[in-house]
């Protein structure tokens, strides 16, 4: 079956809201085809741009998060970090373009306080940019960790305690959800993680509770459009039970 025929049935079907990636395997790829892991990268951030228009024009997908630089990938070599750092920047500078002609909205996770300041400049100038684009959000996670997110907010709970606008009593999942970084965004209906990895690492803990999980050997670089529709297609077949029984198990219970 053709792509588009692949879209036309994926579409049949529930198209999950929002898709979260950990896009891993660039310094593999790199390697298995004798490059310099900078080149994975390179070739990772332009899978990355096809998939998002993919996404938004196919699919019609509201939320794309990609985890794009971990708290804990800071203690890779310092020439990774900041190749990794200079990539972003140049990515962003490029693609601003695309992301108004695209209806592409920019938002950022984590902690952007720590990025060299060119970087940060130009990640903060493009999330201004495309405030008001309503179609696809695009939310980078960048020096962003699931840990440091949930202490962040906690601390922040307990500001508002200790300043009386917060009351213990009444500390809901609501209320500690409010204290994340996008707290409007809805969790991940679906999470992919490529390169045969099957691990979080430290993504979106609080988010994922009831996100499906998908995982594929397929190294970052050579993730495909079809790839995305291999992992929509799975989700579709999954039952999501929240915790709770089958509706037909229920039926038979009354
Ligand atoms: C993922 O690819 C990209 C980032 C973490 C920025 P890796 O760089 O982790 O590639 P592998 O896992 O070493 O192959
Ligand atoms: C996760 O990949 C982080 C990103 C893709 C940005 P890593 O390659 O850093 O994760 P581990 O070290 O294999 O867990
Ligand atoms: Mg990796």
């Amino acid at each position: 079956m053709g792509l588009q025929d692949r879209v036309k049935r994926a579409k049949k079907g529930k198209i999950p809201e929002h898709v979260a990636i950990i896009p891993d395997g660039n310094g593999r790829w790199a390697k298995n085809h004798g490059y310099e892991r900078s080149k994975g990268h390179k070739k990772g951030s332009e899978v990355a741009e096809n998939l998002i228009e993919f996404a938004s024009h196919e699919l019609s997908i509201k939320f794309m998060t990609f985890y794009t630089f971990s708290t804990e990938n800071w203690s890779r070599p310092s020439r990774e970090v900041k190749f990794l750092m200079a990539l972003l920047k140049d990515f962003l500078q490029k693609k601003e373009f695309k992301f108004m002609k695209n209806n592409v909205k920019l938002r950022v996770i984590g902690d952007l306080s720590q990025l060299p300041r060119k970087t940060s400049m130009i990640v903060k100038r493009t999330v201004e940019k495309t405030a008001k684009n309503d179609g696809l959000q695009l939310v980078m996670a960048l020096n962003y960790g699931g840990r440091q997110e949930i202490l962040r907010a906690t601390k922040k709970i307990i500001e508002g305690v200790k300043e009386g606008r917060t009351h213990l009593s009444n500390l809901s999942e609501e209320t500690f959800r409010s204290k994340m970084f996008a707290p409007d965004i809805p969790d991940p209906d679906l999470l992919i993680r490529t390169s045969g990895e099957e691990r979080i690492s430290n993504f979106l803990l609080w988010q994922v509770a009831y996100t499906e999980l998908w995982f594929t050997d397929t190294l970052w670089p050579a993730f495909a459009p079809e790839h995305l529709l291999d992992a929509i297609f799975e989700y579709q077949s999954r039952e999501r039970r929240y915790g709770q029984v089958k509706d037909k198990e229920r039926n038979r219970q009354q």
